[in-house]
């Protein structure tokens, strides 16, 4: 039995559609505080489990700038508490982080290893997530760091983008912020394999090649446009990160580099952004 901490983000439901029930279980907050150790030993103590995978996180970027306490409970402090469970019982702990561990300044892809330099509060309780499970269990442990994620299921940059593509007369998408979308479903399978095979150390998993903010919107129209999702195409015009300022800083160049997958992951399908995202579309076509 695998569990898996969250029950309605993007992540914990894509492992709930790829997993026989009897086999995975999501644990929401509703059924587990996981900023209690006591709630957790509570909770976990009755399945017979062998890996728990954590798919929940504070990923509110913008809104941690002034909620500082409450990301780092939940992306540190909360971590901690289940790294110790899972050292304490014996289970696989995969976690999940992001590129935005990483300055964005690089101007070529970060490597596992590369000096960590988190420009705001999102990415700095992420990155003590993630030395907190280095210290206590590194060897039952993968921290599986991946970027621009997106899914069929809650809220996400593709949903957001078909919504103002049907509503708004034009748009304007940031072009100099360059990384690599993400399908949930992919990284689902990913983590499965990891809780699976009992993989360690710190990895990288996006889908392939790259794009700006501005490449993936105007694939996502166009591929709307191909399956009836979008009626009109609207103007999608390139904007500078200047032009949309926000709380929090964004790294300008966060692609991840994935050597390490060629080694422990390499039985796990890896799509390109663009055919991840078309299979993501076919879901949201109507019956
Ligand atoms: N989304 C991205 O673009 C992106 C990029 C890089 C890395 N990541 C990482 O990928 C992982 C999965 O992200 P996602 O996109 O699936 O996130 P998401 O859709 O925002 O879901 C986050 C989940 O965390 C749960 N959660 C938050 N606080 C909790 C608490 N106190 N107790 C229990 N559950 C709690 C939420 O539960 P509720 O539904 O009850 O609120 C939700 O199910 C995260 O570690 C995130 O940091 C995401």
């Amino acid at each position: 039995m695998i569990i898996v901490i969250g029950k309605q983000g993007q992540l914990a439901w894509e492992l709930a559609q790829l997993t026989d029930a009897s086999e995975l279980v999501c644990l929401g907050r509703d059924d587990i505080d996981i900023t209690s150790p006591t709630s957790i030993e509570d909770t976990l103590g009755a399945y017979s489990a062998t890996a728990i995978i954590n798919a929940s996180a504070y990923t509110a970027v913008d809104k941690a700038e002034t909620d500082s306490d409450n990301a780092f409970f939940i992306n540190a402090t909360a971590v901690t508490n289940l790294a110790y469970y899972a050292k304490q019982h014996d289970l696989h702990f995969v976690h999940v982080s992001t590129d935005y561990v990483f300055a964005g300044d690089k101007g070529s892809p970060y490597l596992v290893d590369d000096a960590k330099a988190p420009t705001g509060v999102y990415g700095a309780s992420k990155s003590q997530g993630e030395d907190e499970i280095m210290a206590i269990c590194p060897e039952q442990a993968a921290i599986i760091r991946t970027s621009w994620v997106y899914s069929s299921h809650g809220n996400n940059f593709v949903k957001t983008m078909l919504r103002l593509m049907a509503e708004k007369p034009q748009l304007g998408v940031i072009d100099d912020q360059i990384g690599s979308p993400t399908w949930a479903r992919g990284l689902a399978e990913a983590c499965l394999y990891a809780a699976t095979n009992r993989v360690c150390g710190i990895h990288h998993w996006t889908d392939s090649g790259v794009a700006s903010w501005y490449d993936f919107a105007v694939m996502i129209q166009r591929l709307a446009i191909e399956k009836g999702l979008l009626k009109v195409a609207v103007p999608v015009l390139p904007i500078g990160t200047k032009d949309y300022p926000t709380p929090a800083k964004r790294p300008h160049y966060s692609v991840l580099d994935k050597a390490s997958l060629a080694g422990q992951f390499r039985d796990v399908k890896r799509r390109h952004w663009v055919d991840a995202l078309n299979c993501m579309l076919d879901q949201l076509k109507p019956d």
